[in-house]
């Protein structure tokens, strides 16, 4: 069987990572209603003030060494080796730019909006890996230019990385599952489209009716770190039936 999920913000919740947009859980504000969308996630706001856009994502950067992955990232995980024991593939397309799924012990996770852990060059296009805060005054390792680095983070306005790969995975797929976002941004909130008008099944896992619950064949509504779980049992108890 191969399946894709395609993950958001809220698979992350239960771990103590701020979702987006504001959900049901009266506990948590949306990172958007804290920080000015425009100034702290699209390439204008970065060229118009840098400081502010190194300040939000170090302080998300940070935020990782304080979170741990959550029963559902586990669950995907035993899913994933579960369904490669029979010569199938769990895919995870996650939008999300926590490391939580590869924590978790998943394998190839697909990044679309880029990873906090990543770090880019905006003069010479170099990537690596990097914990450590940015500033404007940050040199590139490989071209020296200062203040080049930006963090490795899809912006509005910008191409979502993976794209054709993405598109591949859900045309050989036989179930796509979305789990944990509101379906606010595409071209994610796109796939279960895509996937319908393909002939797959599909199912959203997610606390509150998102924007696209009506394309679903079915919608399951709770938190993520209950319902995941539940629901790979089923699909690893069918295969083992
Ligand atoms: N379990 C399941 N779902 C949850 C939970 C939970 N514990 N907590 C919240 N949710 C749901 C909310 O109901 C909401 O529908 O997760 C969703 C989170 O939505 P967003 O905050 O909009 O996050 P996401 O869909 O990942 O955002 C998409 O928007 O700004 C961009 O680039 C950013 O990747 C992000 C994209």
């Amino acid at each position: 069987m191969n399946i894709v999920v395609l993950t958001g913000a809220g698979i992350s919740a239960e771990s103590g990572v701020d979702t987006f947009r504001a959900s049901s859980d009266p506990k948590r504000m949306g990172l958007w209603e804290q920080y000015p969308v425009e100034q702290v996630a699209t390439p204008e706001g970065f060229a118009a003030d840098p400081v502010l856009v190194h300040h939000f994502y170090n302080l998300r950067r940070q935020a990782l060494a304080t979170v741990e992955p959550n029963p559902a990232h586990f669950a995907l995980a035993e899913l994933q080796k579960g369904l490669a024991a029979n010569g199938g593939c769990l895919t995870i397309v996650t939008q999300n730019v926590d490391d939580l799924h590869e924590r978790g012990g998943a394998k190839d996770v697909i990044h679309m909006h880029g990873e906090l852990t990543s770090t880019l060059c905006s003069a010479c296009g170099w990537r690596w890996h990097n914990l450590d805060d940015l500033s404007v005054e940050s040199v590139c390792p490989s071209c020296q230019t200062r203040g080049g680095p930006r963090p490795d983070i899809v912006w509005f306005g910008e191409m979502p990385y993976h794209m054709d790969t993405i598109e591949a995975h859900i045309k050989a797929c036989s179930l796509f599952v979305s789990i944990g976002t509101s379906g606010a941004v595409y071209p994610a909130a796109g796939y279960v489209q895509m996937a319908r008008a393909l002939g797959k099944q599909t199912l959203e896992i997610n606390l509150d009716a998102s924007d696209g619950s009506h394309f679903f064949h079915e919608s399951r509504r709770g938190k993520a770190g209950t319902l995941v779980p539940e629901w790979v049992d089923e699909i690893l108890g069918a295969r083992d039936a």
